[in-house]
């Protein structure tokens, strides 16, 4: 079972992830993490912080001389920014200071909950764990799976569909097309006319002291058919895939294939049909997103998520401070306009974790030799079905 956990406070020491399940004998070195950490610092709109930070990953266990043991793997994120906070988060007593509390809750933060759910004194205690900083770490774990989806031809990308109520024309693009125009666009976008117009929504944003949201798209090739299950709802891959999704900062919509829009058409113009090339099954088209009853079809896995407009706003919503239930302005923390073009990078390592975790259950081996044999053998199973039946 492939499994991961992060810790780290956004203005600590660092962020840590411990991966666990890697198969032994895959090559692995911090070069194939740095430039997915370096994609989720970019984007335009972004705050101060991006400036300050320039992640590179420390691999500490699990790899000996570039290739993985099969033990944990623990990855290690400096925060560059703990310089300027090593008394305000340290982890001694002697340095703690209650007149440097933040008072004021957030409206669409975690921090109100948080302060009354864990009883702290600061809201501060709160927002360092809930901030999105977090996400360096899964982009860390990502590009782990990434590593190893490589090794059986599977490839990712992801890219910003639509920012406010900007929308990029992207439906007709291939995976291909999408690689290639996303990575000449600051903001991750396949369409350059609407990237320009993005980047005007995003400065009028700014200046107004507001934020923007938008939807990011994420796409896999070359799955084998059969991943996750149909047999019980905690095995279906579209369930772990939505969840995957969900769990990123900021994230309140997901979609597969065609999503939300499926609702309003008839079942004629859903539902893919069935073909074959003679050796393997295909559909004619992809509104699927390449999942049926839980389990991938073979074709492109095609994922939408929703990102919210940034709760942290220059000129800040009304809240109230919880310690003298008096009317207050939400605190201001340094904070991004728009953060859609991360929250993609983000999105892309948060599926490529599920899926690589669902590789993993389906031909999970200590080795990567074995992984491959075990993939090996179901392939040729399935390219000559319906032999051997049982
Ligand atoms: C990549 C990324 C960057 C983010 N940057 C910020 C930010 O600078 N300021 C902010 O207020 N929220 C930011 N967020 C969103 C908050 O972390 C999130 O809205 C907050 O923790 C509350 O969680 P929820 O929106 O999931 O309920 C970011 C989210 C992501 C995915």
């Amino acid at each position: 079972m492939l499994r991961f956990l992060t810790a780290g406070e956004s203005h600590g020491r660092g962020l840590v992830a411990i991966v666990e399940g890697m198969p032994s004998g895959m090559s692995l070195i911090a070069e194939d993490i740095n430039p997915d950490l370096k994609a989720r610092q970019g984007g335009y709109g972004r705050g101060g912080r991006m400036k300050i930070e320039s992640d590179q990953v420390q691999i500490l266990s699990g790899v000996r001389w570039g290739q993985t043991l099969g033990s944990p793997i623990a990855l290690l994120i400096e925060n560059k920014d703990f310089a300027n906070w090593e008394t305000k988060m340290s982890v001694h007593p002697e340095h703690r200071d209650p007149t440097i509390a933040i008072q004021e809750p957030r409206p669409g933060h975690a921090d109100l909950v948080g302060l009354l759910k864990y009883n702290r004194p600061d809201i501060r205690d709160i927002l360092e764990r809930a901030s999105a900083r977090e996400t360096a770490a899964r982009v860390a774990v990502g590009a782990v799976c990434r590593k190893l989806l490589q090794q059986f031809s599977i490839e990712s990308v992801s890219h910003v569909v639509s920012i406010g109520t900007v929308v990029a024309p992207v439906q007709s693009l291939t995976f291909e097309e999408i690689r290639a125009r996303q990575a000449a666009s600051d903001l991750k976008c396949a369409d350059p006319k609407a990237e320009m117009t993005m980047k005007v929504a995003i400065d009028l944003a700014k200046h107004e002291g507001d934020s923007l949201g938008g939807v990011v798209e994420v796409r896999v090739k070359g799955l084998p058919v059969g991943l996750g299950s149909h047999v019980h709802w905690d095995r279906k891959l579209d369930g772990k895939l939505a969840q995957s999704l969900m769990s990123i900062q900021a994230i309140k919509g997901v979609e597969i294939g065609l999503g939300f829009q499926s609702a309003f058409l008839d079942g004629s113009k859903v539902h893919d049909e069935i073909s074959t090339d003679g050796s393997v099954f295909l559909r004619l088209s992809n509104n699927a997103g390449g999942l049926e009853g839980g389990m991938t079809t073979g074709e492109d896995l095609v994922l939408r998520a929703a990102m919210k407009p940034i709760a942290t706003l220059q000129r800040p919503k009304k809240t109230i401070n919880p310690f003298t239930k008096q009317p207050a302005s939400a605190s201001t923390e340094r904070s991004d306009v728009c953060a859609v073009t991360a929250a993609a990078v983000v999105a892309e390592a948060a599926t490529l974790f599920t899926v690589a975790q669902a590789f993993c259950e389906k031909f999970g081996g200590d080795s990567l030799k074995e992984m491959k044999r075990n993939f090996d053998l179901y392939c040729e199973q399935i390219r000559h079905f319906p032999e051997d039946l049982p």
